[in-house]
């Protein structure tokens, strides 16, 4: 097979990014960037982010996972710890977030640290899920082979009747993880691919070193 896919080309214009213009703190870029995506684009889920880890095979891995909550301290998802992904971040915290929100020909790929949050906050955001979310997180013991989907099913329905009018807890092998970042970067689509490329890098605790980087 051969596809050639050389005239999928595109001009990018909706935006810039000038180095005068942007915040010193980069958490705050993000905002204003999130929210004006959510606002005006029509990205369908803006809040997908794909994290790529480094798995116990020495080969990166991608998947999307949602966003849900950012604050100055960084970036939180949810998931299974036991996961391929839970497995990976266990031996080495290091890990990429990206976004593309192509509506709006933007990028950020954010480098960080990724830290469980605290059993507390975990467990407060469980309560918050749909039933059906919460018996889902019990039935898949995520990442690892299935025979079929019926196993699944049948595991559900058991579940189902098992916590029949009974609140479920939290499964201590899920809960969330917070990406604390050391490195964002924000790109801007620009005509003749003379694109707009600002990093920021933690320097200390607060402060931040901001630079243009060349398409
Ligand atoms: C739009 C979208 C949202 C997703 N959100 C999550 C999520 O928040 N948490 C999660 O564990 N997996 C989520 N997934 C599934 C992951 O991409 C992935 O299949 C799963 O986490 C297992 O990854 P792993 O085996 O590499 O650990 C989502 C997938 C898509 C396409």
């Amino acid at each position: 097979m051969d596809a050639d896919l050389g005239n999928y080309r595109k001009s990018y214009e909706k935006g810039e990014l000038l180095l005068n213009s942007v915040p010193e703190n980069p958490i705050e870029l993000f905002r204003d960037w999130f929210i004006e995506v959510d606002t005006h684009f029509n990205v369908g889920e803006t809040n997908a982010m794909t994290i790529s880890t480094v798995g116990l095979d020495g080969y990166p891995k991608s998947r999307v996972v949602l966003l849900k909550k950012y604050t100055h301290e960084g970036f939180i998802f949810y998931t299974n710890y036991n996961s391929e992904k839970g497995k990976a971040i266990a031996d080495n915290p290091n890990v990429c977030l990206s976004f593309f929100w192509h509506a709006a020909e933007r990028q950020i790929i954010i480098k960080g640290k990724a830290e469980k949050i605290s059993e507390n906050l975990s467990d407060g955001y469980f309560e918050s899920r749909p039933r059906g979310s919460q018996l889902g997180a019990i039935v898949s013991n995520q990442s690892e082979v299935v025979k079929d989907r019926k196993e699944l099913e049948l595991k559900l329905k058991d579940l189902e009747a098992k916590f029949e009018g009974m609140e479920i807890e939290r499964p201590h092998n899920w809960g969330g993880f917070i990406i604390k970042p050391v490195e964002l970067e924000f790109w801007q689509g620009r005509p003749n691919r003379l694109h707009d490329r600002i990093r920021y890098q933690l320097q200390d605790d607060y402060n931040w070193k901001i630079e243009r980087l060349a398409p």
